[in-house]
């Protein structure tokens, strides 16, 4: 795999790397094989990044799977039967436009660098201008116009940004599909390719789900899991990455509810990016300009990260594209006996292919989302009157119920019994709550250390502990502090971290 290529320096945001190191220090995200200088738009999770990451994807499975009734998991191989490719549509049409400059010998997006230059336009105060350019180029992709694009690159006099240079070579298309070699003994054989999207795990299960599961339409089927695509542009840290987790649900409905559907997932989708933390300014819909080859209608859920507003969710009107395909290339039926009758005949509906809904969210895109929201940097002042100080305080404003670490425990002295009560409180909670104990350093760098990854809650033993059972609890963002009986912690952090404080809001 090639190093990444490169687009505008101009993107590069002073926010987004002080994100981007706080990430790696505080154990949340990794370059991968870093030691060996990394390899190109793949990363790892730490300690800190796999809690929050399993965090935000267990919300979102028990919000499709727990909080609906009709709403079934499956969890499908990444490999699957080639054929499924050429049905969905992916070997012929899983393209993206790519342009080498023939100075810098650097490859690009041929789209990225015309919207690159439409926001220009937008920024420079001539929305107008910039908003033709897109619709153009949307123009342009639809016809796949490929010389077009590469006039339209060459009219608006848009150079290489790290060579100036304008000589470009013909735009044409990459497939972004990963492949490997399936078989041992037969050289011949089709690759098998690294699933691009989980939505066709899905799809060649519908019957077997809604059989197994006894599913009456309408009805979804949610799935987390891997998917790959070779991205000729890697970059803006996770948020494009060549390795990563998608959380789809397809929504199998009756032909002709669909656009009702649409409607309702768009609302509900929206709403749940609302209740984990992200504030309804940074969030917006915006309708796809190309459709996918597989979509009928199409919008994304945009969040406004240090670079912009992008995509962090699509939500997909596919019809019966899909099974339609599958059901053409495998020669399997793909139908649903709908007994239902249809008030205008008196009769039921029948047999059909039923029409999807798909909300497809990237785990990794929540996850960076999410960290953008959290980190904030803020001036405190301390003590009073001449022993007044300021400081800098930067902390992870995380929802609760999200933080890796539910609470810190501290005795406040290495003796008099605190390390043990602190023991003790930890063993009783632990089967409730991910915990630490921290015993190191004066309290106030403690609290740091919790800040810095979003603890909401420290707990402090002190001397009046041993007398009363009682403790301190210091809340992260208030960094007020409340005593309270050992007896009460569970209800108190109970209450804040519950899944069903996010849950009531949707
Ligand atoms: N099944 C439909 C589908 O895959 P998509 O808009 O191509 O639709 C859905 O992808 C979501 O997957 C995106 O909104 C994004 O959150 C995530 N995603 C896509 N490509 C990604 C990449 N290269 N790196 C990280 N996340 C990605």
């Amino acid at each position: 795999m090639s190093k990444p290529a490169t687009t505008s320096p101009s993107a590069e945001n002073t926010q987004l790397k002080d994100i981007v190191a706080h990430a790696k220090e505080y154990g949340f995200v990794f370059q991968s094989s870093e030691i060996y200088d990394g390899l190109a738009a793949v990363y790892d999770y730490g300690p800190n990044g796999v809690e929050l990451k399993n965090n935000l994807k267990r919300l979102w499975w028990e919000a499709m799977t727990q909080l609906h009734g009709n709403v079934v998991g499956i969890d499908a191989a990444i490999f699957m039967e080639p054929r499924t490719w050429e049905a969905s549509g992916h070997v012929a049409g899983f393209n993206d436009p790519l342009i080498d400059n023939l100075d810098s010998k650097k490859r690009y997006r041929a789209d990225v660098l015309i919207e690159e230059k439409a926001a220009e336009y937008e920024k420079a105060g001539d929305p107008a201008r910039g908003a033709a350019l897109t619709a153009e180029l949307g123009r342009l992709l639809t016809e796949n116009d490929l010389a077009g694009v590469k006039q339209l690159i060459l009219d608006e006099k848009i150079t290489d940004p790290l060579s100036g240079s304008s000589k470009w070579t013909d735009v044409r298309q990459f497939n972004l599909m990963f492949s490997t070699q399936g078989s041992a003994v037969d050289s011949d054989a089709p690759p098998v390719y690294l699933r691009p999207e989980t939505a066709q795990g899905i799809f060649v299960n519908f019957l077997n789900v809604q059989k197994s599961a006894r599913m009456k339409i309408p009805f979804g089927i949610a799935q987390i899991g891997k998917a790959f695509r070779n991205e000729i542009v890697a970059r803006q840290f996770i948020f494009r990455m060549r390795e990563f987790e998608q959380m789809e649900m397809q929504f199998f409905v009756r032909p002709g509810t669909e656009g009702e559907w649409y409607d309702n997932w768009k609302a509900a989708r929206r709403r749940f990016h609302e209740a984990i933390g992200l504030p309804a300014e940074k969030l917006r819909f915006h309708d796809h300009d190309k459709l996918a080859h597989y979509a009928k209608a199409a919008v994304d859920i945009e969040f406004e990260f240090p670079f912009g507003f992008k995509e962090i969710e699509g939500i997909h009107s596919r019809s019966d594209f899909d099974l339609t395909q599958h059901q053409n290339l495998s020669r399997k039926k793909q139908q649903y006996f709908d007994n239902d009758l249809d008030p205008a005949t008196g009769k039921p509906y029948g047999n059909y292919v039923p029409y999807v809904v798909e909300t497809s969210v990237g785990a990794d895109r929540l996850f960076l989302a999410t960290i953008c929201q959290a980190f904030q940097e803020e001036t405190i002042t301390e003590g009073e009157g001449e022993a007044q100080t300021t400081k800098q305080r930067t902390f992870l404003k995380l929802h609760p119920a999200v933080a890796p670490i539910k609470a810190a425990i501290f005795p406040l002295v290495r003796k008099d019994g605190m390390p043990e009560k602190a023991q003790e409180i930890f063993d009783s909670l632990r089967f409730d709550f991910r915990l630490v104990i921290e015993d190191k350093d004066a309290i106030g760098k403690r609290y740091t250390r919790q800040d810095l990854i979003g603890t909401p809650f420290c707990i402090v033993v002190d001397g009046q502990t041993l007398e009363d059972d009682t403790v301190t609890v210091r809340d992260r963002d208030t960094r007020e502090q409340t005593r309270m009986p050992i007896s009460a912690l569970r209800a108190y952090i109970g209450e804040a971290v519950s899944f069903r404080r996010v849950f009531e809001k949707l």
